[in-house]
């Protein structure tokens, strides 16, 4: 064990502050006179990207860096929503760190997908917290098994590129904590990362990497994370404030500037030592814990790449498949249309770009399958139309089993340092997808993207296969899934809403550059689209398959529970159909109680099985308070009320296939202090005054009257009940049951039972 605090006593304040800051681009300091080693950190999050810092270098993806292999961006990887696969290949890009000797990989990214036309999407999981959280702690998992690091980004609540350096993201406090903090504290709770990477943005005004309650109440106090905050490349504003707030280290380098500024605050008392000892505490931790554990990896490229090509066929997702019209029979005559069947597009732009070691193309793994010509049809990188490519085309679809056209978003459509301007694929390829399929009824469409677009022929294909970015092994995935040499299995983790405008953040994203205002709340994806019953394109969850899969037996441990108890849920599903097949079971939770506006239901779980023709298996999940809760602003926690909810279990968000409910009984106390003014219904919520309140209620003129009253015709008990449940408690007075003196006596009593 190294003696951590020994190492600080002997360092000048010169040399703490500069710790607290880059060397370079990638690297921390070094101080070898005590033997601390400069450790280099790389960009992340789905492949190394180490540069060589003899070139030049940058956190935009401009300067190439080694090569490595490119595993499917986060979009594609949640797809998949396959915790074990997720570990193994964090694994991978865990041995791949140590053997080119980089102690953190810069990612994962958990932000939620707020909008569909976030830039960043590409490398961000859902716009589902549950499903982000548990996947990035998967990812973490696997990475740190090899002794590596992760830096889970970017906290919080960057959810657009557009003026990401300044805008500040309003949002209320409930919205955060259910929405866009949730994932960090999954991945926080859960995995223990070595580093969380703060955002550029602001929240409700204040910069992220100098936000005490971000960075320390809530992550540190609240969520027990011991690693260490690094800022976001050049997220720094105020360095001595951000100290103090929990930014520990600030990338990239400073040139010294702000190493300056933390030794004159430190001077000048306006900085206690001891927060700067602590913040060199934690960094030292972080090296040396890189450092002391190395581990003597391989980067075997080709091993690699067959992963990532095994990881690919998981993230994608078959939308639609009229009459069975995929898997393509081996030995069909099919016309492969697209530059994507040559060139496919895999990853996104910006700090997450990958060298990739080697690209499989989905045109050179059908050889031997199938007899394939191939037509360009349009340019991949442009929305332009080549005089003759259409046509072409066109002729290559007519008369053959089947047309398969390579479509997606160019390059210069979405990435990393700004968002898109729409939902659309580029014109001209939504034009030959209309051309060809009215000349071939067996016209399946391939899509690369990182992000939902509008699909106007949907009617007017059979199949459309969702490939994501899925990674250097995107082309050989897409081609054994097409003539079924493997079976899809991915479920979408965003909805695919019809238009843009549809999209809950619509009408205030991106902001006017300075806020973005979060109005939609906790309303986001399937949240919005459900309370709202809108039609969408495809939803939350849905994923096609070869095969076929049967829900039964849905089985709850209780269907009574106290809210510190929890809950088992069992259900089987049998594969009904003759291939074998990947199920994602979905589980989602109603909240009936009526106490607070809230989602019709949220995913609290999920299970991917893998079955064999006629084979059953049960899926299994366990549930507490958290998972019925919402974030109660009055009381700061969160708050599961007493009363019934529903257990929901679905193919997707909207093929919920089976359903079971259950009682809940709060044991939480709410705080509260009985006046005039309380509203009945709170005093019949809370256990302690409900049974006093009740008698008063029953005994108002309004029930008493009995039904025979000529008043009961207007007004009957329940209708009473009902108003009587939204008065304050002196409507009881208004009625002339009561004295004000004895009112009085009643709030005493009440308020004393409270505290009793
Ligand atoms: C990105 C980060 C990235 C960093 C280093 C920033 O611009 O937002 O995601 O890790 O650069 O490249």
């Amino acid at each position: 064990m190294r003696d951590i605090k020994a190492i600080i006593r002997d360092m000048t304040l010169e040399e703490k502050a500069g710790l607290c800051s880059g060397q370079d681009f990638w690297h921390l300091k070094a101080v070898e006179r005590l033997g601390v080693p400069g450790v280099m950190v790389s960009d992340g999050p789905h492949g190394l990207r180490k540069q060589d810092l003899s070139k030049s270098s940058d956190h935009l993806g401009i300067n190439d860096s080694i090569s490595a292999v490119c595993f499917p961006s986060a979009c594609g990887a949640s797809a998949s929503f396959d915790r074990e696969l997720l570990t193994e290949v964090g694994a991978l890009l865990g041995e791949e760190c140590q053997a080119e000797d980089v102690s953190v990989l810069l990612g994962p990214a958990v932000n939620i997908k707020r909008s569909p036309l976030c830039g960043r999407n590409f490398e961000y999981y859902s716009e589902d917290p549950h499903v982000a959280g548990q996947l990035a702690a998967a990812v973490i998992k696997g990475v740190q098994s090899k002794n590596v690091g992760v830096s889970v980004k970017h906290y919080a609540a960057n959810n657009q590129e557009y003026h990401r350096m300044n805008v500040s993201a309003e949002a209320d406090e409930r919205t955060l904590r259910e929405i866009y903090l949730a994932a960090f504290e999954t991945a926080v709770k859960e995995a223990k990362p070595w580093t969380v990477m703060c955002g550029y943005n602001k929240i409700n005004g204040e910069y992220a990497s100098e936000d005490h309650w971000l960075l320390t109440e809530v992550l540190r106090d609240e969520w027990g994370f011991d690693g260490c905050v690094v800022s976001d490349w050049g997220a720094v504003n105020d360095r001595v404030k951000g100290l103090a707030a929990g930014l520990d280290i600030e990338m990239p380098t400073s040139g010294g500037v702000t190493d300056a500024l933390i030794v004159k605050a430190v001077r000048d008392g306006s900085l206690d030592e001891s927060v700067l000892d602590t913040v060199v505490e934690r960094i030292l931790n972080l090296v040396f814990k890189y450092a002391d554990n190395r581990i003597q990896a391989v980067f075997d490229r080709d091993a690699h790449h067959e992963a990532a090509v095994k990881a690919a066929l998981e993230c994608a997702v078959l939308l639609k498949n009229e009459d069975g019209a995929l898997p393509l029979k081996t030995g069909s005559n099919v016309a492969f249309i697209g530059e994507f069947a040559k060139k496919p597009r895999f990853q996104g732009g910006g700090s997450s770009h990958i060298n990739p070691s080697k690209i499989d193309n989905a045109l050179d793994s059908t050889a031997g399958r199938a007899v394939i010509t191939y037509a360009a049809g349009f340019p991949a990188d442009k929305d332009e139309e080549i005089a003759g490519l259409i046509e072409e085309a066109v002729e290559s679809a007519k008369g053959k089993d089947a047309a398969v056209i390579f479509a997606g978003l160019p390059d210069i459509f979405e990435s990393e340092g700004y968002d898109r301007e729409h939902m659309r694929l580029p014109l001209v390829q939504n034009k030959l997808i209309e051309a060809v399929a009215a000349v071939q009824p067996n016209t399946v469409v391939v899509l690369h993207n990182g992000s939902p677009v509008e699909i106007p022929w949907i009617g007017k294909v059979k199949a459309v296969l969702e490939m994501y970015l899925a990674g250097q092994g995107a082309g050989r995935a897409a081609a054994d899934l097409l003539f079924g040499a493997a079976n899809p299995s991915g479920k979408l983790a965003e909805t695919f809403p019809l238009k843009l405008s549809d999209n809950p953040s619509f009408l205030y994203f991106p902001g006017d550059g300075k806020t973005a205002e979060y109005r939609e709340g906790v309303f986001i994806g399937y949240r919005y689209y459900d309370k709202k019953e809108m039609d969408v394109l495809f939803p939350f969850g849905h994923g096609l398959s070869y095969t076929t899969f049967e829900y039964s037996n849905l089985r709850l441990s209780n269907a009574n529970i106290k809210d510190t108890e929890t809950l088992t849920v069992s259900v089987d599903v049998a594969n009904t159909g003759g291939r074998e097949g990947k199920e994602t079971v979905q589980l989602y939770v109603s909240d009936h109680t009526n106490t607070a506006v809230r989602p019709l239901k949220e995913l609290k779980g999920f299970a991917k099985l893998s079955l064999k023709p006629g084979e059953k298996k049960t899926a299994e999940f366990t549930l507490s308070k958290r998972a019925f809760a919402w974030y109660n602003e009055a009381i700061s926690d969160w708050y599961c009320a007493s009363g019934e909810y529903e257990i929901l279990i679905g193919a997707s968000s909207r093929d919920i296939r089976l359903s079971a409910k259950l009682n809940i009984e709060s044991t939480q106390l709410i705080k509260m202090n009985v006046t005039q003014k309380t509203l009945m219904e709170d005093l019949l919520a809370n256990p302690k005054t409900a049974g006093i309140i009740k008698g008063y209620i029953e005994n108002q003129p309004l029930f008493s009257q009995g039904e025979s009253d000529a008043a009961s015709a207007v007004i009957n008990s329940q209708m009473a009940l009902r108003m009587m449940l939204e008065m304050p408690l002196c409507s009881i007075r208004m009625f002339g049951q009561i004295s004000e003196e004895r009112l009085n006596r009643l709030i005493d009593e009440l308020n004393s039972q409270i505290d009793g």
